[in-house]
């Protein structure tokens, strides 16, 4: 049961309301801190989320809570990374946007075992940047997986990042609901998921043989060196430069090309067209773009 204290708290913060100076004030926060825009209409859903923050730690209205988040006195670095994880939007599927994974199969993973030739194994490196909680890494994997063992001479290396502690805490338990396997093949279901021993038998895993070939690291966007030595084969960063400025795309554009290997490939989600965008890259299918050998 609630105590008194406690419910008056919840009912000041279901009825607090952002001022437009406190609004401002978070939007820039978050513009600087992760890239994200957060337009005046979108209002009532940055105070809904704020609400769970200010649910979680018990504090009345959104100025307690603004005076929370930004004592810099406190450095209150974890509430900064439960800030984040609460404003980022991570909605993603296995087999999101398949055509893409198509394009990887067909075109860039056998034009990658034709420009290696003979060499003994040669070492497909990708980039799932704004991984959410892994279905994309995942996804990628078994596509790789299947090819690899077709191909002797072919490895492969993931790294799969994102901001949110939260979703990457999903990723790497590899537990799903069994309703998200709905766009994954029958043959990937039966060779990649153990379907674990629950009672409604709803929770799916995926085998740790695929698990053990992803690498998830916390990374932001806004940091200015990209930690990422071997020059990448492809990137797939897609569905999240939707949230950036023009400028913070463009600076994200341009250090994911620094990333690629000459010849490698950029996919971005298909509402995120670089038309418009002065790069080196050559669109070459549907949100894919490829750098210049
Ligand atoms: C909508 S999800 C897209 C997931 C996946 N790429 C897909 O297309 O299905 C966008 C992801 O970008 C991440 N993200 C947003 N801003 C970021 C930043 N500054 N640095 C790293 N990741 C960020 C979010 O946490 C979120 O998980």
């Amino acid at each position: 049961m609630l105590t008194n204290s406690k419910a008056a708290i919840i009912d000041s913060i279901f009825s607090a309301t952002l001022t437009p100076g406190l609004f401002d004030r978070f939007a820039q926060f978050i513009q600087q801190r992760c890239g994200i825009r957060i337009e005046r209409s979108k209002q009532p859903m940055l105070e809904g989320r704020l609400r769970k923050r200010m649910r979680a730690l018990l504090l009345p209205t959104f100025e307690s809570y603004a005076d929370y988040l930004f004592d810099q006195s406190n450095s209150n670095t974890d509430e900064i990374v439960n800030f984040l994880d609460t404003i980022t939007t991570n909605k993603t599927d296995f087999f999101r946007e398949a055509p893409h994974f198509d394009y990887l199969r067909s075109t860039v993973l056998t034009e990658f075992m034709a420009q290696c030739g003979r060499r003994d194994v040669s070492t497909f490196r990708i980039w799932s940047a704004g991984c959410s909680t892994g279905e994309e890494p995942y996804s990628l994997a078994m596509v790789l997986n299947e090819f690899a063992e077709k191909n002797a001479a072919f490895s492969y290396a993931i790294l799969a990042t994102d901001l949110c502690a939260r979703a990457l805490a999903v990723a790497k338990s590899g537990i799903y609901d069994i309703d998200q396997l709905d766009d994954v093949n029958p043959e990937y279901r039966r060779r990649y998921f153990s379907f674990n021993r629950t009672p409604d038998r709803r929770r799916v895993c995926i085998l740790p043989e695929l698990r053990e070939n992803v690498v998830f690291k916390r990374f932001n966007f806004m940091t200015p060196v990209f930690p990422i030595r071997q020059p990448l084969q492809a990137i797939f960063c897609r569905n999240v430069m939707i949230y950036f400025d023009r400028p913070t795309r463009e600076q994200l554009i341009s250090r994911l090309i620094g990333k690629l290997a000459p010849g490698g490939y950029l996919f971005t989600g298909h509402s995120e067209s670089l038309a418009g965008y002065r790069t080196c890259l050559k669109p070459v299918a549907t949100a894919v773009y490829q750098k210049p050998r």
